[in-house]
């Protein structure tokens, strides 16, 4: 079947408990989702994928936890005080305000020779670049709105500057700043990493399509600290390495793709970056736009150790960073240098990960009835539900007390529901639209020969196994 919608899946995932709009009964709060039982455990399961994959399958990682708040100061030497904006675009007849990079034109030839910004100040300027929503051609022209939540710290006034802080609009800075520390505390040697899962906030201009872009979502950072000179080749290596990352969570290559930054798109602090895109939006026309990021693998060169450390000095000998109360740099004990590490960060998004697999996993069956079903065909590994457990007569008390004996024996390995709340058509359908890989059937035959049927989520066929090797079958099947 032709690939979901994010509809299709914005739908499944309130009906079925994954994903509700945030503070529903107050009207809502645009662009802001609140997770559900299944979305939670389904969330987790990325996470936990990530970080085993990321940290325990390696020989080179640690990992951190760094605050959500940090000193003001880490904001600036980070460059996303002066940096981290958008343009923005307002219409003087409707009043609607939209990001000027994401207005729907197409560059003439000496447009795009231009910086971005520039470009779309000289199309509004001068050919009258239309407002999407009412038509009008009386737009101004962009400026920039930084992206940062900003709060206060402690009982001092609001408009105390001194008491001014930022909620982070990326977890990498918090690796940074902890550089230092790591290095010291692990006793580790180059090239290494460090990782850290958390939620970040950036106040976007447009957000929207579900939880594609929110002002609030959680980010799966790992900085990896390279000498200079063999960052190329380990950032190539750490692109094929995470495109195989997503394969092997099952989302279909060809939904994949690697996306190559062009010099005008790169952030400041990026040498070279290559975004993993995923087939977000296959309903729209133009191939190119049915495609957006779902992770971003950066060489940030040594930007960031640089700019946070106390030593460098410019030509007059000034220092740059006269905040800082640590040199980040790294001595090598071999050669006896003493220099900056390059990074190379891979950069993804827990929801936008969670979306990708959804839509993905998205498929639809008709049974010998001719009625269609939907199944999740998600990966085991981040499936929600690993086994639900279903007595096929709710009125035998012999077969509940079986059901929920053997949902307890489960419960301490794996994740298990028991349900006897419909027919076991309607249970299996209820499993199969929330990827639940097995169900177990507890019958007559059951209090008999201490046996249970195992049903397939894919295929749909079943097994008879011994209640005695349950545990060990649905592992072992789990596992692959
Ligand atoms: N430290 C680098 C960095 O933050 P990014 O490309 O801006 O890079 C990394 O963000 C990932 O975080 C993106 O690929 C995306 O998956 C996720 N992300 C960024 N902004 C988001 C938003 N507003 N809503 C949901 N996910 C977002």
């Amino acid at each position: 079947m032709s690939a979901p919608n994010i509809e299709t899946i914005v739908s499944l995932a309130k009906r079925r408990g994954f994903v509700f709009p945030s503070s529903e009964i107050y009207g809502g709060l645009g662009s802001a989702w609140d997770y559900g039982p299944f979305g939670v455990e389904l969330c987790n399961n990325v996470k936990q994928a990530w970080w085993r994959w990321m940290v325990y399958e390696r020989d080179d990682m640690e990992g951190v936890d760094s605050s959500i708040i940090l000193n003001r100061l880490a904001w600036k030497y980070s460059g996303h005080e002066d940096t981290f904006s958008d343009p923005l675009v307002d219409c003087r007849d409707c009043n609607s305000r939209f990001r000027a990079d994401k207005l729907d034109y197409l560059p003439t030839e000496e447009e795009r020779e231009l910086p971005a910004p520039e470009a779309i100040a000289k199309a509004i300027r001068e050919r009258r670049i239309k407002c999407p929503n009412c038509g009008s051609k009386d737009l101004t022209e962009p400026r920039p709105f930084n992206l940062m939540f900003r709060t206060h710290v402690g009982a001092a006034a609001e408009d105390d500057p001194s008491s001014l802080v930022y909620l982070r609009p990326e977890t990498a800075q918090g690796i940074f700043i902890n550089f230092a520390n790591v290095l010291t505390t692990s006793r580790r040697k180059l090239p290494f990493g460090v990782a850290q899962i958390g939620k970040s906030f950036r106040n976007e201009v447009t957000p929207g399509n579900f939880i594609f872009r929110t002002r609030e979502f959680e980010q799966m950072e790992m900085e990896y600290f390279v000498r200079p000179g063999e960052d190329e080749k380990i950032h190539q290596d750490w692109i094929d390495n995470c495109f195989n990352w997503f394969t092997g969570l099952g989302i279909s290559a060809n939904n994949l793709r690697l996306y190559e930054q062009p010099k005008e798109e790169l952030a400041h602090y990026a040498k070279r970056t290559v975004d993993i895109q995923y087939r977000f939006f296959p309903e729209r026309e133009e191939q190119d736009r049915q495609w957006d990021e779902l992770m971003g693998i950066a060489n940030r060169t040594d930007f960031d150790l640089r700019t946070h450390s106390k030593k460098p000095e410019d030509a007059e000998g000034k220092r740059l960073n006269p905040d800082s109360t640590e040199d980040l740099s790294y001595f090598d004990e071999a050669t006896k240098e003493r220099f900056y590490p390059y990074v190379i960060e891979p950069a993804a998004g827990v929801n936008r990960t969670v979306l990708s697999v959804l839509m993905d996993a998205y498929s639809e069956k008709t049974n010998d009835k001719g009625e269609t079903r939907v199944i999740l065909k998600l990966h085991p590994t981040l499936s929600p539900i690993k086994a639900a457990i279903l007595p096929l007569a709710k009125n035998k008390p012999e077969i509940v007390g079986m059901a929920k004996a053997i949902k307890r024996s489960l419960q301490p390995l794996l994740r298990a529901v028991y349900d006897d709340t419909g027919g076991i058509g309607k249970l299996y359908a209820r499993q199969d639209e929330i990827g639940t890989p097995f169900c177990v059937t507890v019958d007559h035959q059951s209090l008999e020969d201490e046996a249970v049927t195992v049903r397939d989520r894919d295929t749909w066929e079943q097994e008879r196994v011994k209640v005695s090797e349950l545990p060990e079958h649905l592992s072992t099947r789990l596992k692959g």
